[in-house]
């Protein structure tokens, strides 16, 4: 079976062909980095009027790529929640218009449940049910996962996403935008003496071991007072840095370590852009060891960030269900309880 995952969803266009769910046989991906970089932020209009500028040309790569006839698609997908509204428009119209004109199926797609089935498209079969923690730009979440669209929110963020504080927290130092890679080149090059210990303060140390909850923006303001009261030198921009992460790390070994008690499911699932992080995969990966957990996270680094891929991948479950949308299905900035027919 042949699918097409469209995803617009913030600042990635992307599109892909899809066999079967799970073999990409086209990813194309046009980053936006660079547009909104002066911005130091995504700035929605010009997200949107880039997707539209780009989306036609990816779509035909994408066909041109993979070899596949347009006749021989069985599905279109696409991400029609939650993300900016402008941004989900331009992929939404392409998948009417796809569906329309080569009167194809349509399968709308939560950008959420996408980015935790984007493990398949390494051949990683997980059964049900399973942890699922999403750690991008917009999102700080851990999910019980009872099935593909099945998920119930176990944890959230009280204010910043974990990558959006890698981002501002950039910002204060003067790193370029997105601040996740540069905040990590930096780490990586400091090194901590033996005895040293973190210099920013525990995080959410108060709460109770069943309240599972991410906060960074205390984090943050440590960093910014750290900055006022410190020369800002290289060394000190990399210490910041290194315990910056570390610390924003802890919080998310000890919200799994959390839910892995409370819950007794051992298989977990890690998706979004800050797994794109080396020390995070690491840290991730010792802490499977040590509690021997089922860890999945994609091994590429494409299918960590926003890609159609993920998409495709997961219309292909919902669409062997039956559930397909009408033509005038509904986006929303929100996730939705449920848009299927
Ligand atoms: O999932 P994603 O590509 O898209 C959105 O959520 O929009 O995630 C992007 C986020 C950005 O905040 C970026 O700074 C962060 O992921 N990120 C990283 C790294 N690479 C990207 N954070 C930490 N370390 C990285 N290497």
């Amino acid at each position: 079976m042949i699918g097409i995952g469209i995803e617009t969803s913030c600042d990635e266009t992307s599109i892909a062909i899809v066999e079967n769910g799970s073999t990409i046989l086209s990813l194309k991906l046009f980053s936006q980095i660079k547009i909104h970089s002066p911005y130091k932020g995504v700035v929605p209009e010009i997200a949107s009027r880039s997707h539209l500028e780009k989306i036609n040309h990816l779509l035909e790569e994408a066909f041109f790529e993979s070899n596949i006839p347009k006749e021989k698609v069985d599905y279109i997908s696409v991400t029609d929640s939650p993300g900016l509204i402008g941004s989900l428009m331009i992929g939404a119209q392409l998948a009417r218009c796809l569906s329309f004109v080569l009167k194809k199926p349509l399968v709308c797609i939560d950008h959420l449940e996408a980015h935790l089935n984007a493990v398949k498209l390494e051949n990683k079969f997980i059964t049900f049910p399973y942890i699922g923690v999403l750690l991008s730009g917009g999102n700080s979440s851990i999910f019980i996962v009872n099935d593909y669209q099945d998920m119930q929110i176990v944890g959230d963020t009280i204010d910043d996403a974990l990558g959006e504080a890698f981002d501002k927290v950039a910002n204060l130092l003067d790193l370029q935008y997105p601040g996740g890679p540069e905040i990590e080149k930096m780490a990586k090059n400091y090194i901590p003496s033996v005895s040293e210990k973190p210099i920013f303060p525990k995080l959410l140390k108060e709460l109770p071991n069943e309240k599972i909850r991410f906060s960074y923006s205390g984090l943050k303001t440590s960093v910014m007072y750290y900055i006022k009261k410190t020369q800002v030198t290289e060394t000190n921009i990399q210490k910041i840095c290194y315990h910056f992460q570390n610390s924003a790390f802890d919080l998310v070994e000890k919200n799994i370590i959390k839910t892995v008690n409370l819950t007794g499911i051992k298989k977990i699932v890690c998706a979004g852009g800050v797994l794109a992080n080396e020390t995070l995969r690491k840290r991730l990966q010792e802490l499977a060891i040590k509690m021997n957990l089922n860890l999945f996270f994609p091994e590429s680094k494409i299918l960590c960030t926003d890609n159609g891929a993920m998409v495709a991948s997961l219309g292909y479950e919902i669409f062997k269900m039956g559930k397909i949308n009408s033509i005038d299905f509904k986006i929303s900035p929100r996730r939705k309880e449920s848009n299927i027919l």
